[in-house]
């Protein structure tokens, strides 16, 4: 197929709900994306969070390829070993509990959502605190736990049960307690709001809150999870524990995959018959999720992060002093960015003509994700591009 006959079939076949860059992508390595046309580019912006270890890792291929060729997918009223192993290691790495294993983030904050239902019914509280300029999906629950209105709109109404208060302000939270709360949701850092980074005060208090009064910390860390900000999962960063994970983005290493991760104590209150997914933690997902997990722990992933996350932050900042359009610089890890004073259409446009990936947000605040392995040099290639495009933006 050629380029416009690609551009006009989506045009007469495909829903209009994605803004779309007019870039066809036909290959992918690690940070590195090839188009149609043979154009090479610098990604750092691999799957809006999904490409933690990097385009096609050979780790997750290698457990793609061997299941495909013997169990492509069974139900989940069977058992097959890989989801029994996948689930060990989520729990291996986070906390005593148990999983339920979907296919995006949206589902997992479903699963979530009803999870803290069946444990407020007892008591006959529902209602679910969460934050302004929050992100938890697309699915009418999941856009009322969202609560923005720019995606809400034409979609009403929206479910009951639940109440938003600004973020990172302990006093706006305590005061929306009441006797139906049931639960918080919270995001550590809000990434579609803007990369906002949730205070150590704040969520040491929101935690303290739902000890004192039993209430359910869920923690969405579709976006922040899998090593993103140098931990596993970014709860680690704050000493807390939550008592519900939820989990999509780069826990597949690109395949569809979803997962909530929910203390013991309150796991088995979904019995069957209460909650399903087709097609979660089939065979194949859970391979390459085993892959994404092995690349992170023997390429030392984790510790690159962190490395690598001081030395962008530092450039970044360096690069704020010398260019007035960046007002501030923010993130942890490898989940960094910038706001600007102007919106940031433009440098991404420009970026991309340069053959650069990155991601505005919010408007104005640039979003930088690279794979955990990034290296120090391509980090210097993207910062060359954004230095030279930000020259070029007025
Ligand atoms: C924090 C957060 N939660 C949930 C979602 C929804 O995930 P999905 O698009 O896989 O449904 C996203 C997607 O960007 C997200 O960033």
């Amino acid at each position: 197929m050629k380029s416009e006959d690609i551009f006009a079939s989506y045009k007469d076949n495909i829903m209009p709900t994605y803004n779309k860059t007019p870039v066809i992508f036909v290959k992918g390595k690690g940070s590195r994306l090839w188009d149609i046309r043979g154009k090479a580019y610098l990604d750092f912006f691999p799957g809006w969070g999904v490409g933690s270890v990097g385009h096609c890792h050979p780790k997750v291929m290698q457990g793609i390829r061997d299941q495909v060729g013997k169990l492509i997918f069974i139900p989940n009223n069977y058992y097959h070993p890989f989801q029994a192993r996948l689930a060990e290691e989520l729990v291996r790495w986070s906390f005593p509990g148990k999983v339920f294993f979907a296919n995006s983030g949206a589902e997992a904050n479903e699963g979530a959502i009803k999870l803290a239902r069946k444990y407020g019914a007892r008591s006959g509280k529902f209602e679910i605190i969460t934050f302004q300029n929050a992100f938890h999906g697309r699915t009418l629950a999941t856009l009322a736990a969202t609560g923005q209105k720019k995606y809400q709109d034409g979609f009403l109404p929206m479910p009951e049960g639940f109440r938003q208060v600004s973020f990172n302000d302990t006093a706006a939270f305590r005061s929306a307690l009441n006797d139906k709360t049931a639960a918080v949701m919270l995001e550590l850092i809000q990434g579609e709001g803007g990369l906002n980074v949730a205070t150590k005060d704040f969520v040491l208090e929101i935690r303290r809150v739902c000890d004192e009064r039993k209430l359910l910390l869920i923690v969405d860390e579709v976006q922040t999870g899998i090593g993103r900000t140098g931990s596993m999962f970014c709860y680690q960063n704050y000493g807390i524990t939550p008592d519900i994970m939820t989990l999509a983005k780069a826990l597949g290493g690109g395949m569809p995959i979803g997962a909530m991760v929910a203390k013991r104590e309150i796991a088995d209150l979904l019995t069957p018959g209460m909650h399903a997914s087709t097609f979660g933690g089939g065979p194949v997902v859970c391979k390459a999720s085993l892959g994404v997990f092995k690349a992170i722990r023997q390429d030392k992933m984790l510790q690159n992060c962190l490395k690598m996350g001081e030395y962008f932050k530092d450039k970044l900042h360096s690069l704020k002093e010398s260019s007035p359009l960046i007002k501030d610089v923010r993130g942890m890890g490898l989940m960094l960015g910038f706001e600007l004073n102007l919106p940031g259409r433009q440098l991404v446009e420009k970026c991309l003509e340069r053959g650069l990936l990155i991601n505005c947000t919010h408007e104005r605040v640039i979003r930088l994700m690279p794979a955990l392995n990034i290296s120090k040099s391509d980090i210097d290639k993207c910062l060359k591009i954004i230095e030279q495009s930000l020259k070029e933006c007025s």
